[in-house]
């Protein structure tokens, strides 16, 4: 594959949908052809999917919520992504594998291993070149929400100490591998942080 896959991670309200916005204009400014997607969703398979996911009325099983991510992800990542980083191009992608193992291994109490491993093979092993880690305590991203005003969906409905797992899973996921991660202050400016991701998409790219 000749092309480019960057991913965003971070909890609910951290600023990715106004990153990946101001990058894909940055990239095209500079020629690049760019695909923006998103999990859950991207597709219509997917969007069926994601509606099911995040608004489902009652009871969806961790281990069903957890597949169910990963065939979203299977079906995106055979149809839409792969074929986009075959004809080389860039795909900036909000949410990929880590957020499962976050989610639903960190914050529904999986093993993150095992939900790492079905991510695997639903994709057949297919990694980002680069995650961008948008870190925001949680009590900043809920009053974003808010603000926002938009209803939450079944996994932003869950407790703070949900949401204080999930952070936790990404800053050790970070850690474990950091030539793949960078971290971000998700607090900083708007443009702090654009300016801080184009400086590290401009080393990937050169
Ligand atoms: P996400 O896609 O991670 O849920 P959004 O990009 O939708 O996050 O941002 C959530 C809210 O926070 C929006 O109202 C957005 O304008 C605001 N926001 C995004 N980045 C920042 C930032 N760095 N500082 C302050 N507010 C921000
Ligand atoms: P998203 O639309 O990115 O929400 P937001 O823009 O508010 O961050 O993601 C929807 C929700 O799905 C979000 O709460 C995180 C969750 N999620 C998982 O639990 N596991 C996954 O594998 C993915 C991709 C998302």
């Amino acid at each position: 594959m000749t092309g480019v896959f960057i991913t965003f991670e971070g909890g609910d309200g951290s600023g990715k949908t106004t990153q990946i916005e101001l990058l894909k204009s940055w990239l095209e400014e500079r020629g690049h052809t760019v695909v923006v997607t998103r999990e859950p969703g991207g597709t219509d398979l997917g969007n069926e999917l994601r509606d099911i996911i995040l608004h489902r009325k009652g009871f969806i099983a961790p281990r069903a919520e957890a597949l169910l991510y990963a065939a979203d992800r299977a079906h995106h990542i055979h149809t839409l992504v792969a074929p986009a980083l075959e004809r080389g191009d860039v795909v900036v992608q909000d949410r990929y594998l880590d957020s499962s193992v976050a989610y639903q291994g960190a914050g529904r109490v999986l093993d993150p291993t095992e939900v790492r491993d079905v991510s695997l093979w639903a994709t057949e092993n297919l990694m980002p070149h680069l995650t961008i880690l948008l870190d925001v305590p949680a009590d900043v991203a809920k009053q974003r929400q808010d603000s926002d005003e938009r209803a939450y969906d079944r996994l932003e409905a869950e407790a703070e100490d949900f949401h204080q797992r999930v952070r936790e899973s990404y800053q050790r996921l970070a850690d474990a591998e950091p030539e793949r991660f960078v971290i971000l202050d998700g607090t900083d400016s708007i443009e702090e942080i654009h300016h801080q991701i184009t400086q590290k998409v401009a080393t990937l790219l050169s």
